[in-house]
């Protein structure tokens, strides 16, 4: 993704998951700083590895989240290599290099994690990660993620629908919108004390793009928690929609009645919408979105395949858009 006004180098429940697998995973992380614990069902990932260990998180990563609920998606991809998907990121608040995240985000604190909801809702306050996570299945989900940069990974998630989060909060009628923001610390956050981004990271959706079924609270990937440089202790993941609506270190949800101001949206509207659907009868101003480098490629091999309408995921998500002038709503 590119900012203007700086130079960037390249582009930007049936069964209730069993609390204690979760909280353990998260106290013991804690308590022996990331050292492996063992190894537990890791859901399609097994599946999936097509090269060699490559798939597989670092031992600091390595306990995994266990009674994962297997899902139907992305069975058929070919997943990314775990230090692809881990070492090739866009997360500004630690710098805008590709590397940066990964290189700067090692001592970034994510115990404990709260949560504050607000707005139009019944159930609002400030909530502990783990009281919102437990309460819901842990499902491992294989989606392609689509960057609007027009590069592209498949990459298996652990975490829990969305809409049975939100739901539990109790929006009012009045709630269309709701509302998400990235952690604002400086001290932790290098990329944070400069200017670039106006500062939180901010995202949105429509209340039924929310609780579609496919978005999803990630908490994990490739069986284990999330890296600090993919969004941990918890990020969206909108896999029909252009990356950078997957916000990450959420620790704000609030409801709302109106279309919230997100980050892009407000630093440049021509380029990027509220919206944000993968589109690729919709180029970007300045480059082509029919197309993406599926990684890992190279020069020599760059990977390059044909976008698909909402990433793929139109039968899924198409009736959310229906009779929309998608040029307009980009
Ligand atoms: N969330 C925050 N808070 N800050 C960011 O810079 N970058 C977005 C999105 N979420 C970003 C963010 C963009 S542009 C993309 S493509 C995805 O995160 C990248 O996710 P990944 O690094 O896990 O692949």
């Amino acid at each position: 993704m590119l900012i203007r006004t700086k130079k960037v180098s390249d582009c930007l429940e049936s069964e209730v998951t069993d609390e204690s697998v979760y909280l353990n995973r998260r106290q013991f992380m804690k308590a022996t700083g990331g050292i492996a614990l063992g190894v537990g069902g890791i859901g399609n990932v097994a599946a999936a590895l097509q090269e060699g260990n490559s798939l597989t998180p670092p031992p600091s990563l390595a306990s995994s989240f266990q009674n994962i609920i297997e899902t139907p998606y992305g069975l058929d991809e070919k997943v990314a290599p775990f230090d692809v998907a881990t070492s090739y990121n866009n997360f500004y608040e630690f710098g805008y290099g590709k590397n940066d995240p990964k290189d700067k985000s090692s001592e970034f604190k994510t115990t404990p994690w709260a949560i504050t909801v607000e707005g139009e809702a019944d159930n609002t306050g400030i909530f502990d990660l783990d009281d919102i996570i437990k309460a819901s299945m842990l499902e491992e989900r294989i989606y392609r993620l689509r960057c609007v940069e027009a590069w592209s990974m498949v990459i298996p998630w652990v975490g829990v629908s969305l809409g049975d989060v939100l739901k539990r909060f109790k929006p009012t009628s009045k709630a269309k919108y709701v509302y998400f923001e990235t952690l604002y610390d400086p001290q932790q956050m290098p990329g944070q004390k400069g200017g670039g981004l106006d500062w939180p990271y901010r995202e949105g959706l429509r209340i039924d793009e929310a609780m579609n079924p496919l978005a999803l609270l990630a908490v994990g990937m490739y069986g284990s928690v999330l890296p600090n440089q993919n969004g941990a202790p918890v990020r969206l993941v909108l896999p029909w929609k252009y990356g950078f609506k997957s916000i990450k270190s959420i620790v704000k949800i609030r409801f709302v009645e109106t279309m919230p101001e997100t980050t892009w949206g407000t630093l440049a509207p021509s380029e990027y919408g509220f919206y944000a659907n993968v589109n690729p009868n919709v180029d970007h101003p300045r480059w082509t979105q029919k197309q993406e480098r599926r990684l890992p490629g190279g020069v020599l091999f760059p990977n390059v395949v044909e976008t698909k309408m909402f990433n793929g995921y139109e039968d899924e998500v198409g009736s959310l858009y229906s009779g929309m002038d998608l040029k307009r709503f980009y």
